[in-house]
């Protein structure tokens, strides 16, 4: 019998849909085993505002908190595939997926194993990727794919819509902005997938999920491009500057907000014509930037 172990975090229940729509077409036959990650640092949601922007330091300088034990039994089996669930916090993984990394037994009961992460964000995914492939190609896995669901109304709605949600609990579409959150329509592609893995045995071999993962647009990724360039220096300047939940960072964390909302405002424009431009001339690499992330060993 074929083993699947599905190992996640999830705070808005996101990445838990994204799980079970996967796992929803797997055949009777498949020994699933699932667990849900939990740090011993709660997250409440909705987010309190402070609360929201501590996280950002952590999450680039990447210092995760401690998980609660993960039973010892889980890493015992010998699965086919692993698929890892994440969310993307920050342009990073989020600061319990990262935590996981920070557990021995996790980093080498990874070697050998075909990993299948399952990625949820809002629209900009690709540093968080980028990292999260670096960290499972560390630990010695034999294949990796990739496979992001993202909220797809339009960017400048989605920078209003999901921190109204992450920071007042309320998805619902008002004015003439949609609802936050990742559609339905979304979740189905996943379920379809995981017919594709059901029919492949639970190898990923011959998998793409190039061709069915969201990818981001061409403006959204030239805009998390130069964003990480100033999250890096302003993350690692917190950091050195301030000791943890102090008056200090909060007031550097101020600067950092009035930056990223003056970046936010400065680059929507720009971006989007520049890509509006140049996006006949960059689509075939563009295709292969996508493909070499989703698809990275
Ligand atoms: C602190 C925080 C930072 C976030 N930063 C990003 C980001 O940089 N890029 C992105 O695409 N989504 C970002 N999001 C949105 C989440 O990735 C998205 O809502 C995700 O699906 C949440 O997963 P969950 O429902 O399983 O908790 C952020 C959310 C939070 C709470």
């Amino acid at each position: 019998m074929k083993k699947v172990l599905f190992i996640y975090y999830s705070q808005t229940e996101q990445t838990h849909k994204a799980i079970h729509s996967l796992r929803k077409n797997f055949s009777t036959d498949v020994e699933i085993t699932e667990f849900r990650i939990k740090p011993d640092e709660s997250f409440p949601f909705p987010w309190k505002f402070t609360s929201f922007f501590r996280q950002f330091p952590k999450c680039i300088c990447r210092r995760p908190p401690k998980l609660k034990p993960i039973p010892k039994e889980i890493f015992k089996k010998d699965y086919d595939l692993v698929v890892i669930g994440y969310q993307i916090w920050f342009l990073s993984p989020s600061l319990p997926t990262l935590a996981l990394f920070e557990n021995p037994e996790f980093s080498s009961f990874l070697k050998n194993k075909s990993v299948l992460g399952v990625i949820t964000g809002r629209n900009m995914w690709i540093s968080g990727v980028k990292t999260m492939n670096q960290l499972i190609i560390g630990c010695g896995a034999s294949k990796i794919r990739n496979i992001a669901l993202t909220d797809t109304s339009p960017e400048w709605a989605t920078f209003i819509t999901t921190p109204r949600w992450m920071l007042t609990g309320r998805k619902n579409a008002f004015w003439f902005f949609p609802e936050a959150g990742i559609p339905e329509k979304e979740y189905l592609i996943l379920e379809e997938f995981g017919k594709t893995l059901d029919q492949n045995e639970y190898s990923l071999d011959g998998i793409s999920t190039a061709q069915v993962s969201h990818k981001q647009s061409f403006a959204a990724l030239l805009m998390e491009k130069t964003g990480i360039c100033f999250f890096i220096p302003w993350a690692n300047l917190i950091e050195r500057l301030s000791p943890e939940d102090s008056l200090l960072r909060d007031l550097l964390l101020v600067g950092f907000r009035v930056n990223l909302i003056l970046l936010i405002l400065l680059l929507l424009p720009i971006t989007g014509l520049f890509a509006a431009i140049t996006r006949p001339l960059v689509a075939t690499k563009l295709n292969g930037y996508y493909k070499g992330l989703l698809e990275a060993k």
